[in-house]
């Protein structure tokens, strides 16, 4: 089947009350990984590729192992999705591209550093859902700012969203779907100790706005033990903690429906490369590596699948195409 839109992935979810993994990937080992687990599992997924993650694979890799996810995995909806789109012209080239999905962060400015006023904000996700919609492609917004700055991406200030504003947000741009600023960080350093989300917000959100699914960013849970493979194998990551698991699954019945995870699959590759290397000191074969981090990443999502509840929903509903959506948006 062809990449699907996220917005009926995510409505989808939120009829039957479950959450969507997005995953951010970079290369085939990523993809490949990911894809197992929702073949396995019976899950629709969300692949997400970063600025930085089309930067890496020069854009055209990452369209063609996208399209090669789909072909080989028919019965499973995949939605292509950019991650922290920085203005309307990264969102154009991602939809150039194929992607089903765009991220307008308009939260930061277009250096991905420096908040945006509430106004800046509506005026850039508002021309990028114009232009999106054009083409049946679902955009993402995301209102207030989330502390953890990784690659040079993000301001290091936590600004928790105003359910006021996320109203507001939502009449004044038409987005899809919502990104909230719930006391969660980018990266493997989150927390020092058991974190207290503002869950209370995506209640408020939820009771006036229902129809809007809400995101969760820096869902990763920084697992101790993919901490302790990597600092056992020479690695040298400080103590950490990340969003426990039972604080997603209670995120989720609130109301969050997609919830994104890119550390959780970078620790698990590290983990199980350095693993590897250490114990084979005479490998030079790259695939028995990237093999056994491909096979990391597997266990990871397979696990996040099934803790997320959307296991078994991968042949709830008929996917849509592009075209089908442009037309319930051009109602
Ligand atoms: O939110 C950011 C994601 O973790 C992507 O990170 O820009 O290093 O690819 P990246
Ligand atoms: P983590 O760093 O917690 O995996 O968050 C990823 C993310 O939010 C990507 O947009
Ligand atoms: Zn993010």
């Amino acid at each position: 089947m062809p990449l699907v839109p996220m917005k009926q992935v995510l409505d989808e979810a939120a009829k039957a009350g479950y959450g969507v993994g997005a995953y951010n990937v970079n290369n085939m080992e990523q993809i490949q990984g990911i894809m197992r687990a929702a073949s396995e599992t019976k899950s629709p997924v969300i692949i997400q590729a970063s600025r930085g993650a089309l930067k890496y694979t020069n854009m055209v890799y990452i369209k063609h192992l996208a399209a090669a996810a789909a072909e080989d995995n028919p019965g499973i909806p995949i939605v292509l999705h950019l991650d922290h789109g920085n203005g309307l012209e990264s969102c154009k080239q991602a939809i150039a591209l194929g992607f089903t999905s765009v991220m307008m962060d308009g939260s930061l400015k277009e250096d991905a550093k420096t908040p945006t006023t509430f106004e800046e904000n509506v005026a850039v996700t508002k021309s990028v859902v114009e232009y999106a919609h054009k083409f049946g492609v679902t955009v993402e917004g995301e209102l207030g700012t989330l502390g953890g700055i990784e690659d040079g991406v993000g301001s290091g200030i936590v600004k928790l969203t105003d359910p006021d504003d996320a109203v507001r947000f939502i009449e004044l741009t038409g987005v899809d779907a919502l990104a909230l600023a719930i006391g969660t960080s980018h990266g493997a350093y989150k927390f020092k100790s058991e974190p207290k989300l503002a869950l209370d917000i995506v209640n408020e959100v939820v009771k006036r706005i229902p129809s809007v699914p809400l995101v969760m960013h820096g869902s990763s849970s920084v697992p101790p033990e993919l901490i302790a493979v990597i600092n056992e194998y020479g690695g040298k990551l400080e103590k950490t903690m990340g969003v426990p698991i039972p604080s997603i699954q209670e995120a989720i019945k609130r109301g969050i429906r997609k919830i994104n995870v890119d550390t959780d699959g970078r620790l698990a590759m590290t983990g199980a490369i350095r693993k590897y290397l250490s114990e084979h000191l005479d490998a030079f074969d790259p695939r028995s590596y990237f093999g056994e981090a491909r096979e990391a990443v597997y266990q990871t999502v397979k696990s996040r699948m099934i803790a997320f509840g959307t296991a078994g929903h991968a042949g709830d509903y008929e996917p849509m195409t592009l075209e089908d959506i442009k037309k319930e948006y051009n109602k």
